[in-house]
């Protein structure tokens, strides 16, 4: 038998481990050198005509990611029998996949069937963020869609009701540090959320108050006449932060004015490693651009099982 034989095998292994791995900003250098290009257009028209552009398409990818990793699954509709993630409960939020559709339509015309929908949503999350005054990274990319998408999985989202180590563990689970989940949170600075979403902080919050002590006293007010206790409006709610279509650390600023609007995003202040964060990024632009860049190139490396590269989005090949 060959004696270069075990070496050969141990090549063979490590090589093809890597590849399924390995993510790189040069991933389409060569097969679709324009897909960056394309993607950041189609955002760029889109939110031109829609404010909501951005934020939708930035909690859509963490969405993906925290659902069987980095995989496309919150793109898939429902089919037949199966009820697919967007339509799950949390959807609430979840709109814009248009601007996903029109930017895979472009890079069909351009390179048929190589950019995957999975990177597509990345590179939106990153425009997004860009384009709202945000900082900028180069976004690695070889993810692969998968062809599983279950309503009943959007469970494993953490849920704006969640205490600290809820948190920690949901983030955990991922390979996401205390750390990571202090930055991230920052993503809300930008949009809007709905009253459930913050409901149990205005009415009924404990058997002794009706409102989180916790929550700064006049802005607790003002979410109280947005969201009645019988609140009829169906789409009410609140800015996530004061400046919502604008990456930039007011988020942290109000967090520790007791202006947030999730008991997730108050938890953050519950444990002084994390409140040191908070202060940290308050404080901050640029400390908090470069650790944001840090944790969402981790987050949106989580991987999934994916294995093809869809031709719709919307759709398993
Ligand atoms: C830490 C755990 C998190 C919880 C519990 C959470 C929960 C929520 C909830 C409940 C909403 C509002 C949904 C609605 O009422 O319409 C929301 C909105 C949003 N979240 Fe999070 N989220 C978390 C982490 C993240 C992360 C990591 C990102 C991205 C980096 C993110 C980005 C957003 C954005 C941009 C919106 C606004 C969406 C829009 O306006 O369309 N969130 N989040
Ligand atoms: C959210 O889910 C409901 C039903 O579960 C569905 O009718 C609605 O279209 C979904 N919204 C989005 C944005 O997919
Ligand atoms: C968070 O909530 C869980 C579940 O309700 C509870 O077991 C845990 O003790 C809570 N942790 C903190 C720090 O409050």
């Amino acid at each position: 038998m060959n004696a270069h034989f075990p070496y050969l095998l141990l090549t063979v292994i490590l090589s093809v481990s890597f590849n399924v791995e390995a993510l790189s900003p040069h991933y389409y250098d060569q097969s679709c050198p324009q897909a960056d290009h394309i993607v950041t257009n189609a955002v760029k028209k889109a939110m031109s005509n829609d404010k909501t552009v951005p934020a939708a398409l930035l909690r859509m990818h963490f969405h993906d990611c925290f659902v069987r990793g980095c995989d496309a699954s919150v793109l898939l509709d429902s089919k037949g029998k199966n009820k697919a993630e967007k339509d799950g409960p949390p959807n609430i939020s979840l709109h814009a996949f248009y601007v996903i559709d029109n930017a895979k339509k472009a890079l069909e015309e351009q390179c048929p069937g190589v950019v995957s929908c999975a990177d597509i949503l990345s590179l939106a999350a990153r425009d997004a963020v860009a384009l709202s005054g945000g900082p900028t990274w180069e976004v690695p990319k070889g993810r692969k869609d998968g062809r599983i998408s279950k309503a009943i999985e959007t469970r494993q989202l953490p849920a704006p009701t969640f205490n600290i180590s809820q948190l920690q563990q949901s983030f955990g689970q991922r390979g996401l540090s205390m750390h990571d989940l202090v930055v991230l949170s920052g993503g809300h600075t930008l949009g809007f959320a709905h009253c459930s979403s913050f409901q149990n902080r205005i009415h009924n919050f404990n058997l002794q108050k009706q409102v989180d002590p916790t929550l700064n006293p006049s802005f607790a007010a003002s979410l109280n006449v947005i969201c009645p206790a019988h609140n009829k409006v169906k789409n009410a709610g609140a800015t996530m932060d004061a400046t919502t279509t604008y990456f930039d650390n007011v988020y942290y600023k109000m967090l520790m004015q007791g202006q947030s609007l999730f008991s997730s995003d108050q938890a953050l202040l519950t444990t002084p490693s994390s409140k040191k964060l908070v202060a940290k990024y308050a404080s901050s632009m640029e400390e908090y651009e470069r650790a944001f860049v840090k944790s969402i190139i981790k987050m949106s490396s989580i991987s999934g099982n994916g294995k093809e590269v869809r031709h719709n989005c919307r759709r398993v090949r």
